[in-house]
């Protein structure tokens, strides 16, 4: 198990102002954040992101989404910290989430669900890698 995640406060989270809250929640819960920034991904760089989903019916829905405004990309540090930081971010869909869970918290739909995160470590590599250089991981 590696222990780096890669997260991201999806634009619908950050236009409701979620995103204090949301960072306050991953630092109590023992994750140190080794890399943070403010991005607006284009549409071709949220369909790079999202690859693995092109043949899928909701690709053009996403991307759209995850385009469509600010989000904040995190590179997360945890013991196990790829399903920990799934543990904190609840189901897929909020109506399925835990109490207590982000999605649960701060999420309106399955499509405008707050949070991402990766789920493989060797996603997490290949997520870190295309959001942040070497430089702005601390
Ligand atoms: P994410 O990748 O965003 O962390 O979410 P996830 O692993 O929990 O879910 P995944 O299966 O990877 O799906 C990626 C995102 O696509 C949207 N989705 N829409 N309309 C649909 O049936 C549907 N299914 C998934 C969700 O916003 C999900 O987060
Ligand atoms: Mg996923």
């Amino acid at each position: 198990m590696s222990n780096l995640t890669f997260g991201i406060i999806k634009p619908d989270a950050v236009k409701n102002g979620y995103q204090g809250k949301i960072i306050d929640a991953i630092l109590e819960n023992g994750f140190g954040i080794r890399g943070m920034k403010l991005i607006h991904m284009t549409k071709s760089e949220a369909e790079g992101f999202y690859a693995v989903h092109s043949e899928r019916p909701f690709f053009g829905e996403l991307t759209d989404f995850m385009s469509s405004a600010p989000c904040i990309v995190l590179c997360l540090e945890k013991e196990n910290a790829v399903p920990e930081w799934r543990v904190l971010m609840g189901a897929t869909n909020p109506e399925e989430a835990d109490e207590g869970t982000l999605r649960k918290m701060y999420a309106n739909s399955l499509g405008e669900n707050a949070v991402h995160g990766s789920d493989s470590d060797e996603n997490a590599a290949i997520e870190i890698a295309y959001f942040f250089s070497k430089l702005e991981l601390v």
